[in-house]
């Protein structure tokens, strides 16, 4: 189908949003097979995830888009379904893909209800003006709760009975009526076909033939194989093609009002497709208005990644800059530690995206790799009036030159059955969080509370979870700094700081965790030759410390009777061998110490 003005009005562009593991990609599949978008023969399960750690843990990480045909009473239709993730690490990918379109689909699983993800989604996609379709997915479980999720929907959206669809992704029940309602309901874009062409560019992915690819949707004009040009950072290029994702990259002649589709653009860096950038041809650079751009994703944990051989750190540069070129949220710089070498401080999204990078860079690259516990980004006010930024304990000027530290503060959005609230409001308190007022969902809880980010990066999600015995659902964003007593507790080995397992902790309860730190490190450090001071300390204080007892050789075990001297001669050269170790020796620490100490 060609796109003309007119056939503008058969384009539908909508995402599916829902929280993580309702049933996205498992719907998203049942759409390619009704609409014949892939043959039997090509279809894989979950065919939108194209990474391999998205296929096996079985979550969407990056949003994918597909094209689909579908004809409804003899008119044929172009759906452009673009499949956003779920959780909540990857939520800034949730509003560029409902940007992209005039609908959304809020898949709910029968079972669960409404949870977290599912309303920050909704509340975005509303405040987007987009129609918002509610679907009940996963209807043939026994244990299905379908009368109770649809008061929910009801309530939620604002809607009728007969709004919501009772559907299964699992045997394709009830799928087409999703398709008719997404014609019927979702409005075809909007957009002057005759104007200089404005696309805006939605996401963007490394391709090692074609370079730099952006995703677009065209909002202006037309599209073709012309000289284009990013209006932010005013660089040209000739794209090498254009075209639509059917799933699979296919060239078009030309994209038109309305279309997403893709722009192969021979570029070698993908960060020069900046997410949200407006692309109109290079003619029309100075004079087209740019579209309003997106938020551009911050990273909210960092760690410090050193190769477990030194010799590998070449390596682990490499892969983490290929990694980079295809991940625009990923960062990363150079650090030194005097017991682990050269390493690089790396920024995450959150702890899922920090999980799936390492296992990525350790299977795909095979580099053993040691990373240091997780750190949020404190603002650090020294002496001077100057603010620092610190999002690594090594980073952290002596205590004596700070004037105040302030801290990432979330708020959070926990969704429970009501039994569970006071273990809840416990662990919240724990985290020094503050409980701010809740609501009803149905028959749960919808609590809203501030925590401090780094308490929440730690295992909240994981204790939330096992309290609940998996009922709640949390979701967050950062939205403040708050000032927090928070000091720097050094661990020291043999009277060398050992920056990798030094931490930023708040003031009240630093010397309980330096304690617990110095005991854990002599439960599974290996004995040396010599004696170990195991030493944590705030400033110049020691606030704990251990002895890690020498391996003692009984030298003299062979001398039987009295011979004074030689005895004395014995011990007073092994004497002289320590020494000598604990001046050149250094204490032996393998990767699984690091593990275990910084395992949480
Ligand atoms: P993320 O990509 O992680 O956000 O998850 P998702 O929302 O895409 O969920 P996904 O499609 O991966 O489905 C989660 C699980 O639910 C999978 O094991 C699916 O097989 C199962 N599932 C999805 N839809 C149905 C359904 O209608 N019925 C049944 N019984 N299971 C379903």
């Amino acid at each position: 189908m060609t796109t003309t003005g007119q056939a503008v009005q058969a384009i539908r562009n909508f995402s599916i949003i829902a929280h993580i593991d309702h049933g996205k990609t498992t719907l998203t599949d049942c759409f390619l097979k009704v609409t014949r978008s892939v043959t039997d023969l090509q279809f894989r399960e979950r065919m939108m995830d194209s990474n391999p750690i998205e296929q096996e843990r079985g979550i969407t990480i990056k949003l994918a888009p597909v094209r689909m045909n579908y004809t409804k009473d003899g008119k044929e239709y172009i759906l452009n379904l673009i499949d956003t993730p779920g959780h909540v690490d990857f939520g800034y990918e949730v509003s560029r893909s409902l940007a992209a379109g005039e609908g959304a689909l809020l898949v709910v699983d029968a079972t669960q209800g409404i949870q977290a993800q599912t309303l920050s989604n909704y509340e975005q996609a509303r405040a987007l003006g987009l129609t918002v379709i509610p679907v009940i997915n996963k209807i043939d479980l026994p244990s299905a709760e379908t009368d109770r999720v649809v008061l929910e929907i009801m309530e939620l959206c604002n809607c009728e009975e007969t709004d919501i669809i009772h559907v299964s992704a699992k045997t394709g029940l009830n799928v087409e009526a999703v398709l008719h309602a997404i014609i019927d309901k979702v409005p075809p874009p909007k957009g002057e076909i005759e104007a200089p062409l404005r696309a805006l560019l939605i996401t963007s992915h490394f391709d090692v033939h074609q370079g730099a690819i952006a995703l677009v949707r065209i909002v202006d004009g037309i599209l073709t194989r012309e000289k284009l040009a990013l209006c932010a950072s005013q660089e040209s290029f000739l794209p090498l093609s254009v075209g639509v994702f059917n799933p699979v990259m296919e060239e078009k002649k030309s994209l038109s009002v309305g279309e997403v589709g893709y722009i192969a653009s021979g570029l070698k860096d993908v960060r020069s497709l900046k997410v949200g950038d407006t692309i109109t041809q290079a003619k029309h650079m100075k004079v087209v208005e740019r579209l309003d751009g997106f938020k551009e994703p911050q990273p909210m944990v960092f760690m410090d990644v050193y190769p477990t051989d030194s010799a590998d750190f070449t390596i682990l540069q490499e892969a983490v800059e290929k990694l980079v070129l295809k991940d625009a949220a990923l960062t990363h710089s150079g650090t030194h530690s005097a017991a682990l070498g050269s390493g690089l401080r790396m920024g995450f999204l959150g702890i899922l995206h920090a999980e799936i990078v390492l296992e990525r860079l350790q299977r795909e690259w095979n580099v053993s790799i040691i990373a240091t516990a997780p750190s949020v980004t404190y603002h650090v006010t020294v002496q001077t009036g100057e603010v620092l930024e610190i999002s690594s304990p090594a980073q952290m000027p002596d205590p004596t030159v700070i004037r105040g530290v302030t801290e990432p503060i979330a708020s959070v959005r926990i969704i429970t059955p009501i039994q569970y609230m006071s273990s809840i409001l416990d662990i919240i308190r724990e985290r020094r969080g503050e409980y701010e007022r809740s609501a009803y969902v149905g028959e749960r809880t919808q609590l809203f509370c501030s925590v401090p980010l780094s308490e929440l990066i730690t295992d909240f999600h994981d204790v939330l979870k096992s309290i609940t015995s998996g009922f709640a659902s949390l979701e967050y964003s950062v939205t403040d700094y708050k000032p927090v007593s928070a000091v720097k507790v050094t661990i020291l080995l043999n009277n060398e700081e050992v920056e990798p397992l030094s931490f930023i902790t708040v003031t009240d309860g630093a010397d309980e965790k330096g304690r617990a730190m110095v005991k854990k490190l002599k439960e599974v450090l290996p004995r040396q030759m010599f004696e170990v001071p195991i030493q944590a300390a705030i400033g110049g204080k020691v606030i704990a410390r251990e002895t890690l007892k020498a391996y003692r050789k009984d030298v003299t075990a062979k001398l039987y009777g009295g011979d004074v001297t030689r005895r004395k001669k014995l011990l007073s050269k092994q004497a002289k061998g320590k020494k000598k170790m604990k001046q050149i020796g250094r204490v032996s620490l393998d990767q699984n110490v690091f593990m275990s100490v910084l395992k949480r």
